[in-house]
C-alpha cells in the first residue's frame, strides 16, 4: 500500500515529527541489559561480533570496532531483562533542557568508558533513556575492508580469490533497537517531542491505526539510518531486538555460520528487509534476545517525507526465508498475561480486536 492509498481510510492519528523538539539525538550510544550470569553473556557477544572494553565487578562493557567507547552494557542482575538505552545529545543546553523534563534526572557524570556527563529520563513504557553529552571516542579498530565484488559491468578481481576469514564478523556500530509497547502513541510522541526522531516510514493496520513506526535521527542534511529506533505496537512493553552493522554481506553470512557452528540459536534470516533495505540475519542470545547482523541499510536527511505502509509478515521482506511465526511469538509467562489484562483495560492502544488482528496477522 502507498501514502495514497492508505491515507483516505486513516482515522487515527499517525506518528509525525515534532516541529520544535526538546533536543535532536545525535548517535544511539549503547543499550543497557541486565543478566544473571554475564560469563554466558561475554561469550555469546564476543561469537557476535562484539569486543569487551571494560569489566568491573558487576558490569561488562563491550565496543564494535566504530569510534564509540562502548555500545553494551551489562549489569549483573537475578533477572535478564533489557533496561534502555543511551543517545548522544549535543550541547549542554540540551542536558539542562531534558533535565528539566517531568521525572528526569539532574545532571550528573559519568565514570562509564568515555565519560561524559548524563541526564536519565523514562519513556512513557517505562524504559530508561541516558542522554549523554561529552562522551570521549576512541580510535577505530581496523577491520576488514568490503570484499570487491565482481559484478557484470564492473570487475575489479582478476587473478585474485575471496576468502574473508572465518570468524565472528567484526561489527562496526550499534545501529538500532526495537522495542514492543502498549501506550503507542503517548511512546512514540514523547521521542518525537523530546529527542526529535523522525518517522521514516509507519506501517499501519487495517483500522488505520499504527502498528510499526521506523524513526531515525533529524541529522539535518546529514544521511541518517533509516531506523535508528523503531515501536511496534505490543501488549507489554519488551525488548524486540537490537541490530549490529558489519561491513558488508559476506559479513552478515560469516555471522550465520559461526554462531550456527558455535550452537547459538537461529531466529530470522538471511533476508533483505523492504522498509530500511538492510540484509539481515538475527540471532537469539542465551536469554531468547534477539540480536540483528546488518548491512546496506538506506539513509535518509531531514529532506525525506514520512511514508505510510500496510503492515503484514510479507511487507517484512523482500527475499530470503520468510518471517517465522516464532519471531514474534511472545513468551506468556504470568508476568505477560498480568500486564496482557492489566494494559487491555488502562492502555488506550490496546484493545482486544487490535490484538486479535495481529495475532492473526503474526501467527
Ligand atoms: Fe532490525
Amino acid at each position: 500500500m502507498t501514502a495514497q492509498t492508505a491515507q483516505p481510510t486513516l482515522a487515527t492519528a499517525q506518528p509525525a515529527r515534532h516541529p520544535q523538539p526538546t533536543v535532536k539525538a545525535q548517535a544511539l550510544a549503547h543499550l543497557i541489559f541486565e543478566r544473571p550470569d554475564l560469563d554466558k553473556s561475554a561469550r555469546f557477544l564476543g561469537d557476535f561480533g562484539l569486543h569487551p572494553v571494560r569489566r568491573d565487578a558487576n558490569c561488562l562493557y563491550l565496543r564494535g570496532t566504530g569510534s564509540a567507547p562502548y555500545c553494551y552494557r551489562v549489569a549483573q542482575a537475578d533477572q535478564a531483562r533489557f533496561v534502555g538505552f543511551g543517545l548522544l545529545v549535543a550541547e549542554r543546553s540540551d542536558l539542562e533542557r531534558l533535565s528539566a523534563l517531568p521525572g528526569a534526572s539532574v545532571i550528573e557524570a559519568l565514570s562509564t568508558p568515555g565519560g561524559g556527563e548524563c541526564v536519565r529520563l523514562t519513556d512513557p513504557s517505562g524504559f530508561l533513556v541516558e542522554a549523554i553529552l561529552g562522551q570521549q571516542s576512541v580510535q577505530p579498530l581496523p577491520h576488514r575492508a568490503a570484499l570487491p565484488l565482481n559484478v557484470v559491468d564492473e570487475i575489479p578481481r582478476i587473478n585474485a580469490t575471496q576468502r574473508p576469514p572465518i570468524a565472528p564478523p567484526e561489527i562496526i556500530k550499534l545501529g538500532h533497537v526495537v522495542l514492543e509497547v502498549a501506550d503507542y502513541q503517548a511512546t512514540c510522541a514523547w521521542y518525537t517531542q523530546h529527542f526529535g526522531f523522525i518517522p521514516s516510514d509507519v506501517q499501519v493496520l487495517p483500522d488505520g491505526s499504527p502498528a510499526v513506526t521506523f524513526l531515525r535521527l533529524n541529522l539535518g542534511n546529514t544521511p541518517a539510518d533509516h531506523h535508528t529506533l523503531a515501536l511496534a505496537q505490543g501488549f507489554m512493553a519488551a525488548y524486540s531486538h537490537s541490530a549490529y552493522e558489519v561491513v558488508d554481506a559476506d559479513a552478515v553470512g560469516m555471522g550465520q555460520r559461526v554462531l550456527q557452528e558455535r550452537g547459538w540459536k537461529h531466529a530470522w534470516g538471511i533476508g533483505r528487509h523492504i522498509l530500511g533495505s538492510q540484509i539481515f540475519d538475527y540471532w537469539q542470545d542465551p536469554w531468547g534476545d534477539k540480536h540483528e547482523h546488518y548491512c546496506d541499510g538506506d539513509l535518509f536527511t531531514v529532506e525525506q517525507p514520512t511514508e505510510l505502509h500496510a503492515v503484514s509478515p510479507e511487507a517484512m521482506a523482500q527475499w530470503g526465508q520468510r518471517m517465522p511465526k516464532s519471531f514474534t511469538k511472545p513468551v506468556m509467562n504470568f508476568a505477560a498475561v498480568r500486564a496482557l489484562l492489566r494494559n487491555l483495560r488502562r492502555s488506550p492502544d490496546v484493545t482486544l480486536r487490535k490484538l486479535v488482528t495481529l495475532a492473526r496477522m503474526f501467527g
